[in-house]
């Protein structure tokens, strides 16, 4: 018997005599913040769980949530509270969120965070004692609870402690190709181990997805090389349905120089924590950028805006504190203006705010990263900054209470799920969005594994079948490699469906996708099965060919401005579309997908009020 060198899990293939095949109850596929709290919850819940990841454990986009967990605690503010987090979070996302969602997560994340602390998690204090808040983008108060700029590092971290401490199993750098099903309810995984190529499947009859964005199909983005979109993907395959999929975040600021780092993000809590946006001539531009919807409750002088600083409540915020929406459409403008710097960007400066002391001590993973990476002090001089593709807010349509997706069985959480977010999610909320959903999504699924009358077992047949899908890529004769197609796709992404967006060429997006498709079907993949990274991208390029369908698809039918959907052809809101999301389905013949538009639920008056 052969085991993975990191997991210690039996690693019995084809030449032991067969496929590797494990029961469950719940298998969660993802090891970021919400897969591993969805983990633990079914675990505490009874349920025998395992947490399927293609990286390593604890390598997850959690841990670029550097600046914070929104909760409205109110440890420095007494007069914040789950309403005005909610409206927050709904005014971030131009009305568009799943109201029900927001409710949940605003009510739900300070107890989330509190337990964390009760596992171990070491946030930073106020001088009395308490956890301490800092101010993000779009939050009427300082709500992150934080851990310096390490936030996701340390949730993480004591998630995955925890993982541990319960035997919770864990397949590392294992591959969740295909979802099973039986008699249109779930019935497990299939996938492969990435080092020995070997296939395992697991029988569970509930299944969570938790694997995280889709960033890797933009060529300047601060996800990692695991970010394909699978969740997504493999959701769709099984008959579930995504929402909000044109709604893609560029966070304000990633580095820009060198081009080595080009994407990595800078966090909020730069901004947060007293910096300021200056351009090329030395202008705070955010004051020429600050739209109607918050002009009532923004800075327009530089003066009122440093007074915020002494007196948050009596004083409205200065812009670079406006949702990173706004924030990145405004660098973007400067860029293309030729305000730029240097490199592309424009300059992030705290460096004359603060004094080095506050910035090593609240921001040191930023001091590191600088000086390290690009060789500048941010104690003494400014970064230089622009957007990068950061986070999908479009997902995995669920049920709000449980998590379920249409198809029973499948649950997603976290990035990979859709609706939480609306058009726009404010910066702190994702690490929020983990700890309130993850727990209700390991509840649930938990619950129905356990209430099930006879488990649903997958067919010999589908699981060749998805031993021959995986295998296809060997059986290519052709001349394109996977490599180049991921390039190009990205390149298309960027260019064609990134920030500002036009009619036109989010038409020719989808006749570049269709046209990558095309060439993904000669792609060729040499070599064998173990260890090998061209046939780990082929797999993952399907994903983020469908996906990328999905965003060009639904950005192209969405005729107006809203968050993350910036159209020039379509400027500003459209209150028609402000009511309706867009949903899209798999068409299985054209291995493409359709889309239909949805009305939203109205909002019952008891939230409609806190609006008014
Ligand atoms: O800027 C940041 O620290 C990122 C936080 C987030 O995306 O929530």
């Amino acid at each position: 018997m052969t085991r993975h060198p990191l997991t210690g899990n039996e690693m019995s293939g084809d030449a032991q005599g067969g496929m590797e095949r494990h029961q469950y109850d719940v298998i969660v596929i993802g090891a970021g913040g919400s897969g591993l709290r969805a983990a633990i919850a079914a675990h505490e819940a009874g349920a025998r769980v395992a947490v399927v990841c293609k990286s390593l454990l604890g390598k997850a986009h959690t841990v670029m949530a550097e600046g914070g967990c929104a909760a409205a605690m109110g440890n420095l503010y007494p007069d914040d509270n789950w309403q005005v987090h909610f409206r927050d979070t709904m005014r971030g996302g131009k009305m568009l969120n799943n109201w029900r969602m927001a409710q949940i997560h605003a009510q739900e994340a300070p107890d989330r965070v509190m337990e964390l602390e009760d596992w171990g998690a070491l946030f930073d204090r106020t001088s009395d004692g308490l956890i301490s808040q800092r101010d993000f983008g779009g939050h009427r108060y300082a709500r992150l609870a934080h851990i310096g700029d390490r936030t996701g590092l340390e949730i993480i971290r004591t998630l995955q402690q925890r993982l541990v401490a319960l035997g919770i199993d864990v397949y590392m750098e294992c591959t969740v190709t295909d979802l099973l099903k039986r008699d249109g309810a779930i019935a497990g995984a299939f996938g492969y181990w990435r080092e020995s190529g070997r296939f395992i499947v697991f029988d569970a009859p509930s299944v969570v997805l938790a694997t995280g964005g889709f960033g890797k199909a933009w060529k300047v983005t601060s996800n990692s090389w695991e970010y394909t979109g699978d969740g997504h993907a493999l959701a769709l395959r099984a008959g579930a349905t995504l929402i909000n999929m044109e709604f893609v975040q560029f966070h304000p600021t990633g580095m820009v120089w060198p081009p080595s780092v080009k994407g990595l993000l800078v966090t909020e809590s730069v901004r947060g924590d007293g910096g300021i946006l200056k351009n090329s001539d030395g202008e705070r531009f955010m004051f020429n950028h600050i739209p109607e919807f918050f002009r009532s409750e923004t800075a327009d002088s530089i003066e009122e805006a440093d007074r915020w600083y002494e007196d948050k409540k009596n004083n409205r915020r200065p812009p670079e504190l406006l949702p990173r929406d706004e924030v990145a459409r405004a660098i973007n403008a400067e860029i293309k203006a030729g305000r730029g710097s240097p490199h592309g960007g424009v300059f992030l400066d705290i460096a004359s705010r603060r004094t080095p002391e506050f910035i090593k001590k609240r921001l040191p993973s930023m001091y590191h990263q600088f000086k390290e990476l690009a060789d500048v002090d941010i104690t003494a001089e400014p970064m230089e900054i622009g957007p990068t593709c950061h986070y999908a807010m479009g997902g995995i349509e669920v049920d709000p209470e449980t998590e379920v997706s249409v198809v029973p069985g499948l649950y997603a959480v976290g990035e990979c799920s859709g609706g939480m977010h609306g058009s726009n999610r404010l910066g702190g909320n994702s690490l929020s969005d983990l700890i309130v959903f993850g727990k209700r999504a390991g509840d649930s699924a938990a619950a129905y594994a356990a209430g099930l009358p006879s488990r649903p077992e997958a067919s010999d047949i589908d699981i060749e079948a998805a031993k021959a899908s995986a295998l296809a890529p060997f059986e290519v004769e052709g001349r394109e490699n996977p490599y180049t197609i991921q390039q190009d796709l990205q390149q298309s992404m960027n260019d064609l469906v990134g920030i500002i967006r036009e009619g036109s060429e989010l038409e020719q997006a989808l006749v570049e996708v269709e046209r990558l498709k095309e060439r993904a079907k000669t792609m060729v993949v040499e070599g064998h099965r173990q260890y090998n990274p061209g046939w780990h991208l082929a797999i993952d390029l399907r994903n983020m060919l469908l996906v990328g369908e999905c965003v060009a698809k639904a950005a192209l039918a969405r005729e107006e401005s809203r968050g993350g959907h910036t159209r020039n052809d379509h400027p500003g809101p459209n209150p028609e579309w402000g009511s309706k999301n867009l949903v899209l389905r798999l068409n299985a013949a054209r291995d493409g997908v359709d889309m239909t538009e949805q009305a939203i639920t109205a909002m019952p008056d008891d939230l409609q009020k806190f609006f008014e």
